[in-house]
């Protein structure tokens, strides 16, 4: 009678420790001496008569404003579904995956969605609290390598179509020169002010050599963007986590640059298609509390038995 249940258990957990031997595998520690490097860090940026990419867009925050609603944004994520938020590690990990790598505490990060607008309560506003914080194992922050994390929420955000929805993984692989937007509440220009509401750039996909010319860093999950006709066209301190969404589906997340808008110098933003399994695995396909309890019920047969 338990025979069947036997197999079923065994076909469950070789599926779990297949999905971590993976995980394993596909990724590496390179180690690299330390440089220095911008934390973003949209400058140059326009605001289009109807936003219909804002409604993808969050903004992480602190628990606690100091003076007013907003003013302890940090960050930006995407919506990939209605409890998972894709953003970037530098903004909820810290310390270094060779010693001991620390997600931020859940309760210290607040997520707002519904909103183009960082500093005002609208109707549409949405509050929402973390309930895990999840960064990917080799994320360097020296080198900003596997710069990706998860946010899942306690509650799903409520998809209206219009203010809050989830935006699809970019699947195809981008050729250089293709034009994408970014999007974000970062400095307007370098150790300027964040604005109210969101703001909006147009860039070009650059080619994996260009990239690599300008930073020695560059690596296997990253892309670079920029405007060679306007360099001042880029992200900036602020618009970290946040999207760069091109042919409607989010393609990349700000991670670094050299400073923001230097004339020839790109921004570097992790590629969201090279972490397509590690975002279903550690996000998008969780196994949901049924499944564990299920797990419970058929050891307790097997012990029975
Ligand atoms: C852009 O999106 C359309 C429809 O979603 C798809 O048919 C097309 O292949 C995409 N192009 C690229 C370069 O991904
Ligand atoms: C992003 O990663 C995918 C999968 O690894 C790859 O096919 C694609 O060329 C990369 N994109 C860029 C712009 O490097």
């Amino acid at each position: 009678m338990c025979s069947l249940k036997n197999l079923f258990v065994s076909i469950i957990f070789f599926n779990i420790l297949r999905l971590d031997l993976c995980a394993n595998l596909n990724s590496k520690i390179i180690m690299k001496d330390a440089k220095e490097k911008y934390r973003f860090l949209i400058t140059g940026g326009y605001r289009p008569k109807i936003d219909n990419l804002a409604k993808y867009i969050v903004s992480i925050r602190r628990k606690k404003y100091t003076w007013f609603f907003g003013d302890d944004h940090y960050c930006g994520g995407s919506i990939i579904s209605p409890k998972v938020i894709l953003s970037a590690a530098h903004c909820v990990c810290r310390g270094d995956s060779r010693i001991e790598l620390k997600p931020l505490r859940p309760s210290d990060i607040l997520v707002v969605a519904g909103t183009p607008r960082r500093l005002v309560v609208t109707e549409k506003t949405q509050a929402l609290k973390v309930d895990k914080v999840i960064c990917h194992a080799y994320y360097d922050p020296e080198t900003m390598h596997n710069d990706i994390a998860l946010l899942l929420l306690i509650k799903n955000i409520y998809e209206d179509g219009v203010s809050a929805q989830r935006i699809s993984l970019q699947t195809s692989s981008l050729p250089p020169h293709t034009k994408c937007t970014l999007l974000g509440w970062g400095q307007i220009f370098t150790m300027g002010p964040l604005p109210d509401l969101i703001l909006h750039t147009d860039i070009y996909i650059m080619s994996n050599e260009f990239c690599k010319e300008k930073d020695d860093d560059y690596f296997f999950g990253m892309m670079c963007a920029t405007d060679e006709d306007d360099f001042e066209k880029d992200s900036c301190s602020g618009d970290s986590g946040g999207p760069l969404i091109c042919n409607g589906s989010v393609a990349g997340i700000v991670s670094y640059g050299y400073g923001c808008a230097l004339p020839d110098m790109p921004s570097y933003y992790t590629n969201v298609s090279s972490y397509r399994d590690w975002i279903r695995k550690n996000g998008l396909d969780k196994l949901r509390p049924v499944n564990f309890i299920l797990l419970i019920v058929l050891q307790i047969c097997i012990t029975k038995d």
